[in-house]
């Protein structure tokens, strides 16, 4: 049931973003095919799920949130581009195919990435909206501070400084939930932003993601020591290669599994304000401890 839910969420953004991709029929088309190739790939696509659910809670169109859910995707896949670099992670498989930078080259993967990342605000500062302009412009203020210093970025950051040291719990779920979390967070505030939804009830969003997030990269960090390579379509063993400090290394597998379970029921429970409402969310949540990529 959730499955179907799930699935149709992802197609319905996927369309709309390979609609918005540019042609590539201009002279610096190697970018335009480059940033195609990473969202052409696939992924869960995630991010919009949730934006999608959380929309579909507050009696948001689909029209309001599509544009803010195909920027979010843009700027999470540019994340993926840049975090594949041999700077950063050095990996060579992502979404089952060679990395960006395997088939273009590190230059056009770093401008990929970029031209990603300038897409997104192009794609939301160009669309038009039934909900009031302030609100728009709210919605863009937490795109924006989610995928900077204050979040994405700052997380992937503290993610490669940690490289090769002891990181203490506090510091490991902080880059948790900076580098993968704030995206999340931002996938769940966005529609409460656009809606207008009061204070109380946005928290509790909040609070649901965050925990989801941590979830989330616990499971990842599982994945990357238990994982199937070919299920996940990336390479496994990329995070003991770089020497990080993830919930694995520091917990082992048991306790990640149990801590990925115990955050999963905090993010269900922030969101029991809800009631039923919130009942496709809460199997998403659940969905999302079994998966194998
Ligand atoms: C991978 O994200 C990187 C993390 C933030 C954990 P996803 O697991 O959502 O990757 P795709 O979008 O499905 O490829
Ligand atoms: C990346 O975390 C989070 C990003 C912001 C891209 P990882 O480095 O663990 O993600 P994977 O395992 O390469 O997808
Ligand atoms: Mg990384
Ligand atoms: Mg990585
Ligand atoms: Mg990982």
């Amino acid at each position: 049931m959730i499955k179907q839910a799930i699935s149709e969420y992802a197609n319905k953004a996927e369309t709309a973003l390979y609609k918005l991709m540019p042609e590539t029929d201009i002279p610096q088309k190697t970018v335009c095919e480059a940033m195609k190739y990473s969202i052409e790939a696939g992924g869960k696509r995630l991010r919009p799920v949730i934006m999608l659910m959380c929309a579909k809670i507050l009696d948001l169109s689909e029209k309001d949130v599509m544009p803010f859910a195909c920027a979010l995707e843009m700027i999470h896949t540019y994340s993926l581009i840049h975090d594949d670099l041999p700077a950063m992670d050095n990996d060579d498989l992502r979404r089952g195919k060679p990395t960006n930078h395997k088939v273009f080259g590190e230059a056009m993967a770093i401008l990929a990435g970029d031209s990603l990342l300038n897409f997104a605000a192009e794609i939301v500062s160009g669309a038009s909206y039934t909900v009031p302009a302030d609100r728009v412009l709210n919605a863009l203020s937490e795109l924006y501070k989610a995928s900077g210093i204050y979040g994405m970025i700052g997380g992937q950051v503290l993610d490669i400084e940690s490289e090769g040291k002891d990181v203490s719990i506090d510091e490991l779920r902080r880059i948790h939930l900076l580098k993968t979390g704030a995206l999340i967070r931002a996938a769940g505030r966005i529609p409460c932003v656009l809606s207008g939804l009061d204070k109380d009830k946005t928290d509790a969003v909040t609070a649901f993601c965050d925990n989801l997030g941590v979830a989330f990269q616990i499971c990842d960090d599982l994945l990357d020591v238990y994982g199937d390579s070919k299920e996940l379509g990336k390479n496994t063993g990329s995070d003991i290669a770089n020497n990080k400090s993830t919930y694995v290394s520091i917990f082992g597998r048991e306790e990640s599994l149990v801590l990925m379970n115990k955050h999963t029921e905090m993010a269900i429970e922030s969101i029991s304000v809800f009631g039923d409402k919130a009942n496709e969310l809460t199997e998403l949540a659940r969905y999302l401890t079994n998966r194998k990529n």
